[in-house]
């Protein structure tokens, strides 16, 4: 376990707002005092959230991971692709990132009534496409320019299983690392073998990044 700024945990929370609190502003939206970020966010992520809210569905990433997103985003062509669409805000913030008209976002959710609320997301976008189905159904529509892991089954997304999916140059993010200062990671007491293993791989060129005080992320590009 591990004490973090807001208590103790073994993995950095993701935002469960309550009625006292709203996603969008704060801490699980950015840590305002700690961070420059606009207040404002793109049009396309507040639709998210209200989707989010009246599905009563709070898993979704961090604003300041959905911006580190965007801005990756806003370096690739091509096809995308997250695995566990949620109800879409973290598709919503690779979206917000998307130059030009022919970069697509696939994204797969395996519960039938999260991605038909995150298909209401996109209804009239032609470039996104939201999948009810399982991640592996993306497997073979790549190779692509991004793929975002987060279906929230971590030894699923081992690189063995995703490095084939990414074309040479493309980018993997996976998100809900704790920083850690030591190595090997450690996570909870143990050793943490997927980040270890993403930081090792000679496939890829991997480096975790802070997005919060309490919250990282790996990216890596594929050699
Ligand atoms: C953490 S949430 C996703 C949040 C979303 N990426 C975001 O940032 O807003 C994880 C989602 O993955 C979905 N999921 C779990 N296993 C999956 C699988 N094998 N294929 C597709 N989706 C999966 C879950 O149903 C859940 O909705």
């Amino acid at each position: 376990m591990m004490q973090t700024p807001y208590g103790v945990t073994a993995r950095p929370r993701r935002w469960f707002p309550t009625s006292v609190r709203d996603p969008r502003r704060g801490r699980g939206g950015d840590t305002l005092d700690r961070m420059s970020a606009p207040p404002d966010l793109p049009d396309v992520v507040n639709r998210a959230f209200d989707v989010s809210r009246k599905a009563g569905y709070v898993s979704f990433c961090r604003n300041e991971t959905g911006r580190l997103l965007a801005m990756l985003a806003a370096t690739r062509g091509g096809t995308m692709a997250e695995f566990g669409t949620g109800c879409g805000v973290g598709t919503a913030w690779l979206r917000s990132g998307v130059r030009g008209d022919d970069t697509r976002i696939l994204t797969a959710e395996l519960d039938a009534e999260l991605a038909k609320a995150a298909q209401e997301i996109f209804v009239d976008d032609p470039q996104v496409e939201v999948l009810a189905a399982d991640w592996s159904t993306l497997l073979d529509k790549g190779p692509f320019s991004l793929l975002f892991l987060d279906s929230g089954q971590p030894n699923e997304v081992g690189v063995d299983a995703v490095a084939d999916l990414v074309e040479e140059g493309g980018i993997v993010v996976l998100d809900d690392f704790i920083p850690c200062e030591v190595w090997p990671p450690v996570t909870g007491g143990r050793v943490d073998t997927l980040r270890e293993q993403w930081l090792t791989d000679e496939r890829f060129t991997t480096v975790e990044v802070m997005v919060a005080t309490d919250a990282s992320t790996l990216i890596a590009t594929r050699r």
